[in-house]
């Protein structure tokens, strides 16, 4: 195999992407945002060498590449307190991988605090060297294909969120004894910007603002077919976006292509990536060709304090051999296509500003859940899994609490998730301890070592019980590290396994690695919707189990699946060996 080696360096500097009037103190890759885009084919040897030089900022990181599974390599995933010690300033830490079978849209972001909103890049996958493009503008030469795909050209649409506070201050409101609810991003941005306003109906002149880089623009030629890879790399909202006059194909979800699915606009969720086609179509002569690329919120309402939904970007179309018809990008709001044509398809009378309905559950887009079915039928084996009876079947209960002290905490089936002791976890990451089923509580937990533990070869069903946060049931994406997983039912209320244990209301489940929990009303138990996902144990290691929402899961909404520990490589080299090895029991 080619083995690809990266060197990313994380340095602290101060940003303004949205133009607002003051910069914040942030971490960034290789000085870019978002983080250079990280190109491999399926097959090959991958080595990311990552330096930690936030010194002036003077913190401690790790970097996660969120969907790719880690075959026999968990060492490598970067979750700090799960699979190795976060890297001190100063400090280096080597992940190698290989990317054993699968392509397609993933990325890679820090996986301490809330450093991911600016440590986020790309990370594509190709199926094989043929795709792998030479230069991604130069698509008159080259006809780039994926399965049955055929294209011209892709482009990458990340999403993140940007908020007008230090990204430290949020970590200490989140953590501390002021914490109330949730605060929604001030901008939504796309590619690393946008214009910060209040006010859709304003025009906004941002030429006078000299060091506004203004709105991202996807320049693509008329007349050809595009592959948009959209990465839901935003850390709280779960976000609608549409492209003004252009329908969006759907072939491809977490690295998974689909049969097609033509959409007016996409719903994507943090942590989740899908691919679309677009096809441009001919250039005007007195028009801008711009299309404005916009984004709404999904499921939870603007926060208080007038947040805007000013996620855009343009779609413009340059035709490389009429220079005069070259459009120079003008700063004037876009129409509201896309939002509008997001809004009309689940919420007709929705408002922007404050009306959402209470138990959006019940607007449950249909053909999120149903009708994007996988692009090859199940494989023998797929079939098998899919139709097994589940050899364990975990259920994880999250509730917000406030705790004694008034701190607000997210319980784990009532327990606090993250508290692990250091010197434990290296023990389990190379294969000291053996894990003993009997000791098990019976939600499957093994309270001495902070983990699920399950068994190479299982079958394992795990159960996403949403209760109510405040006053809210809120919608949350959850990621699964190590393995993907098929989401094969979910529900209203409380999940009662001896009533919902056969429920299976997916009837063309697609491997995923972030699936959501839809919000639905309380039944008395509280319960207010689940999902139910199934995986197959094949990767002995520790893997993270968590709500992508980066705030939920800094405030411990996460668990931690161990799978046959005694079966992990234990003769790996381990950079932070001595790390572990300073935390002693106590
Ligand atoms: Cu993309 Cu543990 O996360």
């Amino acid at each position: 195999p080619t083995l690809r080696r990266f060197e990313l360096d994380i340095t602290s500097t101060f940003l303004n992407p949205d133009c607002q009037n003051s910069s914040y103190p942030v971490l960034l890759v290789n000085n870019q945002f978002p983080a250079p885009t990280l190109r491999v084919v399926k097959g090959d040897d991958v080595e990311v060498i990552i330096h930690n030089s936030a010194t002036t900022l003077n913190v401690s990181t790790s970097v996660h590449f969120h969907g790719i599974r880690q075959y026999g390599t968990v060492e490598s995933d970067g979750v700090p307190e799960v699979t190795q010690a976060a890297i001190p300033p100063g400090e280096t830490f080597i992940h190698r991988f290989r990317v054993v079978d699968q392509s397609g849209t993933y990325f890679y972001h820090a996986h301490v605090s809330f450093q991911d909103d600016t440590v986020q890049g790309a990370l594509i996958v190709y199926d094989d060297e043929k795709s792998f493009p030479n230069d991604s503008h130069e698509e008159n030469h080259q006809t780039l294909h994926d399965g049955p795909y055929q294209y011209d050209g892709e482009r990458i649409l990340q999403l993140s969120e940007w908020w007008h506070q230090e990204f430290l201050d949020r970590e200490a409101y989140y953590m501390g004894k002021d914490f109330i609810f949730d605060k929604g991003a001030n901008s939504i941005l796309i590619n690393g910007r946008t214009v910060h306003h209040d006010n859709y109906n304003s025009s906004l002149d941002i030429s006078t603002r000299g060091d506004c880089p203004g709105y991202s623009v996807l320049d693509v030629q008329p007349n050809k077919t595009y592959r948009i890879r959209v990465i839901g790399s935003q850390s709280f909202r779960t976000l609608g976006l549409a492209i003004g006059q252009h329908k969006m194909t759907i072939i491809e979800s977490d690295g998974q292509l689909t049969k097609p699915y033509e959409v007016d606009w996409l719903e994507i969720g943090p942590g989740q990536r899908f691919s679309v086609l677009i096809h441009t179509g001919d250039m005007k002569k007195d028009t801008d060709n711009l299309f404005p690329i916009s984004t709404s919120y999904r499921w939870r309402h603007r926060s208080p304090g007038g947040h805007s939904e000013n996620g855009f970007a343009y779609l413009r179309y340059s035709a490389i051999d009429q220079p005069e018809l070259q459009t120079v990008f003008k700063p004037v709001l876009p129409e509201r296509t896309g939002i509008e044509i997001a809004q009309e398809h689940e919420y007709p009378s929705y408002t922007l500003v404050n009306e959402l309905p209470a138990f959006p559950r019940k607007n449950l887009p249909d053909w999120f859940w149903r009708d994007i079915a996988p692009m090859n039928d199940y494989n023998e084996v797929e079939l098998k899994l899919l139709n097994a009876l589940p050899d364990r079947v975990i259920k994880l209960r999250s509730t917000s609490v406030k705790l004694e002290n008034n701190e607000t905490r997210y319980l784990m089936n009532g327990r606090m998730p993250v508290v692990r002791e250091q010197h434990i976890l290296a023990d389990l990451m190379q294969g000291r301890m053996s894990v003993s089923m009997a000791h098990l509580d019976e939600d499957g937990y093994a309270p001495d070592r902070h983990t699920f533990p399950i068994k190479k070869g299982e079958v394992v069903d795990i159960v996403l019980q949403n209760t109510q946060s405040g006053r809210n049931c809120l919608i949350h994406p959850w990621h699964t590290h190590g393995h993907s997983h098929y989401m094969i039912a979910s529900g209203l209320g409380e999940y009662i396994h001896t009533t919902h244990g056969d429920i299976r209301n997916y009837p063309t489940p697609i491997l995923r690695d972030v699936s959501m929990v839809y919000p639905s009303e309380p039944d008395e138990s509280g319960g207010c919707g689940w999902s139910k996902i199934r995986i197959y144990a094949d990767n002995p290691g520790l893997w993270a189990l968590h709500c992508h929402i980066t705030s939920h899961m800094v405030q411990g909404k996460m668990a931690v699946i161990e799978e046959s520990p005694e079966l992990i490589n234990s003769h790996k080299l381990y950079k932070y060996d001595t790390e572990w090895a300073i935390h002693p029991s106590n």
